[in-house]
């Protein structure tokens, strides 16, 4: 759909937002941008699970879900942060709906590696029709990463890998992705333009790790398919921009 726009919002970020994010929001809007949001919720699940003594385990920043992990991450982000993270966007006078992968049919999931990874799920499809009728109603779409496969199995997913696969149904114009840090930092600063190359050397080198490598390997997908511009940002959107290849002027 033209002119669409996707903002993935880290949970390590999305109670702290500024309100330069909001007016950044409502600024796409007078321009005649369709937003879509999509949110993770990694702090507050791991909280919920410390207090019901679940242990939390990670891998290259992929959270490994036993079955309570699962309840707890639908529990807290479609029952909890969605519905807040809504409640903020219209008191601004967004007209922002909250849904989950299950809304809809939003979300065809199934289990990525179940011996592997627990319940955490892979996307099968996005119900396209779902976000465009919503967006003709004159709503923001609030995505929960959360969904159920055919036989009701609760199945976490990464956020910014919903947020890339979201963006490529929609054939997003770009992807945002807050975060808690100012973009791909290396050596202490912010990289202000990165391609596939010189991500693909920060990896090997050790410099991107953990909850980084979901959201620069989502960035590489999207570019590779024609979604032209990727930024990942901290909560004052300022950060780094992601190009397919260095344009030498
Ligand atoms: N080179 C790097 N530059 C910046 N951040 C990095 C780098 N390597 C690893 N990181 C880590 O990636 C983190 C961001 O990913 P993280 O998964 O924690 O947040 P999120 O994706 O915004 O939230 P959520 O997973 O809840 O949706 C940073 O806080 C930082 O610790
Ligand atoms: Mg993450």
């Amino acid at each position: 759909m033209e002119q669409t726009v996707i903002i993935k919002c880290g949970g390590s970020v999305l109670q702290a937002l500024e309100p330069s994010f909001f007016e950044r929001l409502r600024d796409m809007q007078k321009d005649g941008k369709h937003i879509i949001l999509v949110h993770g919720g990694g702090p507050a699940i791991t909280k919920y699970m410390n207090v019901l003594s679940i242990p939390t385990e990670f891998i290259n920043g992929v959270r490994r879900t036993s079955v309570r992990a699962a309840e707890t991450a639908e529990m807290v982000l479609a029952g909890q942060l969605n519905p807040w993270f809504v409640y903020q966007l219209n008191q601004l006078g967004l007209k922002a709906i909250g849904i989950n992968g299950n809304d809809g049919a939003l979300l065809e999931c199934d289990y990525l590696k179940k011996e592997e990874w627990g319940h955490v799920g892979k996307i099968l499809k996005v119900n396209r029709g779902t976000l465009t009728q919503l967006i003709k109603a004159g709503f923001v779409p609030v995505i929960a990463s959360v969904s159920r496969n055919l036989s009701g199995e609760i199945l976490n997913l990464n956020a910014d890998t919903v947020a890339f696969e979201v963006a490529s149904a929609m054939e997003a114009e770009s992807l945002i992705f807050v975060t808690d840090v100012d973009g791909i930092m290396a050596e202490g600063k912010t990289v202000q333009k990165a391609t596939i190359d010189s991500i693909n050397e920060l990896i090997d080198g050790g410099i991107i790790t953990g909850g980084m490598i979901p959201k620069v390997h989502a960035a590489i997908n999207c570019l590779k398919s024609k979604i032209k511009e990727i930024q990942i940002v901290g909560k004052e959107m300022k950060g780094t921009l992601i190009v397919k290849e260095e344009v030498l002027s």
